[in-house]
C-alpha cells in the first residue's frame, strides 16, 4: 500500500540536442553575477565551455569561474567555492558538468550567506539552511546521479575519511537543468558505465522494500528494463543517440524524488559504497557495483518475494519448475552477467580497497532501516569482506 505523501518537483528540465539554447530564456531571471562551476576540464575539451560562455556573454553577464571541482567534491573545495561565490556576489551558480559539479553547487548555494562551516553545518550536524540560498542552474554532461533534478549533495571529507550526503529541500534543487545527450558522448566508456550502474542502483534502492502492489514498483521495473536494454546498445555503440538519450532521461527519473513516494527506501548499497569511496576516492558507480551483489545475496532471504518478482519482471527468468529461492537467485545471476557485460567493477579491491581498510569502511558506513533487513555491524563487515 502506498503511504501518504506530497509531491512537487521544483526543477525545470530542458532536454534534447537544442536544449542549451534555452539557457538564454533562463538567464534574464537572475542578476548579472554568474559563478560558472565546472570540473577538471572535460568541458573545455568537448566544446561545452565555449558554448556556455558565449551565451553568458551574449546575455551581458559577469562571469566568475570556479573550476577544478573534483569527482567526489571535498569539504576543502567547498569552502573555497563559498569564498569565490561570496566575493563574486553570486546571483546564480551555474554548474556545468556531472553530478559532482551539481552537488557542489547546491552545497555552495546554502553556504554563501551563512557564517557556519559548511561541512559541519550540513554534513555533520545535518542542519537545514536558515540563510539566503543562491539559485543553482545546471548544464549536465554526465548521466547518472539524478542530481540535476533533486536536492541531494554529497561531499567528501578527506581528513576524517567520510563521504556524506545531505538531501536538501526543493528550495535548493536546481531551478533549471539542461540535458543534452550529445554532451555526454565524450565521456570515457568507464565513466559512462559507472553512470549506468549508478542509475540502476538508484532504482534498486527504492524498489527493494515492501511486497505489495505499488505503482512505484511498476515504474521502477520499466525504468530498469530500459536502462538494461539501452546500456547494452550504448556499450556497443557509444554514439547511439537513442540509447544515450534514454539513459540520460532514465537517470533523471531514477532519482528525482518520484519513485520513492509512498515507500520506504533502502540505500544500504549507497551507504556501503560511499564509505568505500571515502577510503578510496573511487568512482561512485563503481563502488556501488562492487558491493551490490554481496549485499543483495545477503538480504535475499528477507525479501524473497520481491527478489522473485525482480527476477521475473526485470530479468525475464522463467519460473517454471523452480523454487522461489532458485528464481530469485537466477535474477541476481542475470544481473551479475549484465554487470560483467557492461564492464563495471566486481570487487572493491579493483578500486584500491584493502583488507586493512575493512574495519574503517565499516565504521564509516551509516546503517539505515527501510529495506528488508537492518544490518548489524558484523553483517556490514561480512558484506564488505565478500565485496573485496
Ligand atoms: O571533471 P571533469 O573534467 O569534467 O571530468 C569528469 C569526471 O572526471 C568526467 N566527465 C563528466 N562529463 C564528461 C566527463 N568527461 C568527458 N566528457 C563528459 N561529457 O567524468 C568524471 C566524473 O564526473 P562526476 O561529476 O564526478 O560524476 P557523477 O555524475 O557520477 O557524480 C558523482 C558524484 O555525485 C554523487 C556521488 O557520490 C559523487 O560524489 N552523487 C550524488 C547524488 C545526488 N545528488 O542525488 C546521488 C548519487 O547517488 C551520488 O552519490
Ligand atoms: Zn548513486
Amino acid at each position: 500500500m502506498l503511504g501518504n505523501f506530497s509531491y512537487h518537483n521544483a526543477t525545470k528540465i530542458y532536454f534534447g540536442e537544442d536544449s542549451l539554447n534555452y539557457l538564454s530564456e533562463e538567464l534574464p531571471k537572475y542578476g548579472k553575477n554568474i559563478v560558472l562551476i565546472y570540473g577538471g576540464g572535460s568541458i573545455k575539451k568537448n566544446g561545452v565551455y565555449e558554448s556556455v560562455v558565449a551565451i553568458l556573454k551574449a546575455n551581458g553577464k559577469n562571469i566568475v569561474e570556479d573550476g577544478g571541482v573534483m569527482p567526489n567534491p571535498t569539504a576543502e573545495k567547498l569552502r573555497e567555492g563559498v569564498r569565490i561565490a561570496k566575493a563574486a556576489k553570486a546571483d546564480l551558480l551555474l554548474a556545468v558538468g556531472g553530478g559532482s559539479c551539481c552537488d557542489y553547487a547546491k552545497a555552495v548555494s546554502v553556504s554563501v550567506h551563512c557564517d557556519d562551516d559548511p561541512w559541519e553545518k550540513y554534513f555533520d550536524r545535518f542542519e537545514e539552511p536558515d540563510c539566503e540560498i543562491v539559485p543553482v542552474g545546471c548544464v549536465l554532461t554526465m548521466a547518472g546521479t539524478g542530481s540535476e533534478m533533486n536536492g541531494g549533495s554529497v561531499i567528501t571529507n578527506r581528513a576524517t575519511k567520510q563521504k556524506v550526503g545531505h538531501v536538501f529541500g526543493e528550495n535548493v534543487m536546481p531551478k533549471f537543468s539542461i540535458l543534452n545527450p550529445r554532451f555526454t558522448m565524450s565521456l570515457p566508456k568507464r565513466q559512462m558505465v559507472a553512470g549506468v550502474y549508478d542509475i540502476f542502483n538508484h532504482i534498486c534502492e527504492q524498489y527493494f522494500s515492501g511486497e505489495d502492489d505499488n505503482v512505484s514498483d511498476d515504474l521502477a521495473e520499466a525504468l530498469m528494463r530500459s536502462v538494461i536494454r539501452n546500456s547494452l546498445v550504448a556499450v556497443e555503440n557509444p554514439t547511439d543517440y537513442e540509447a544515450r538519450s534514454n539513459i540520460m532521461w532514465a537517470a533523471t527519473w531514477a532519482l528525482n524524488t518520484l519513485l520513492s513516494r509512498g515507500k520506504t527506501t533502502d540505500w544500504m548499497v549507497h551507504m556501503l559504497g560511499q564509505a568505500a569511496g571515502a577510503y578510496t576516492d573511487a568512482t561512485h558507480g563503481m563502488t556501488l557495483a562492487a558491493v551490490s551483489l554481496p549485499y543483495y545475496r545477503h538480504i535475499l532471504p528477507y525479501g524473497l518475494a520481491k527478489f522473485k518478482r525482480f527476477a521475473i519482471e526485470v530479468w525475464d527468468i522463467c519460473a517454471e519448475g523452480k523454487t522461489d529461492e532458485e528464481i530469485a537467485n537466477a535474477g541476481l545471476l542475470a544481473m551479475e552477467n549484465w554487470m560483467r557485460k557492461i564492464g563495471v567493477a566486481q570487487h572493491l579491491s579493483e578500486l584500491g580497497a584493502t583488507e586493512e581498510m575493512i574495519e574503517g569502511i565499516a565504521d564509516a558506513t551509516f546503517i539505515l532501516d527501510g529495506g528488508y533487513k537492518v544490518l548489524d555491524r558484523p553483517e556490514v563487515v561480512q558484506i564488505l569482506k565478500e565485496s573485496l
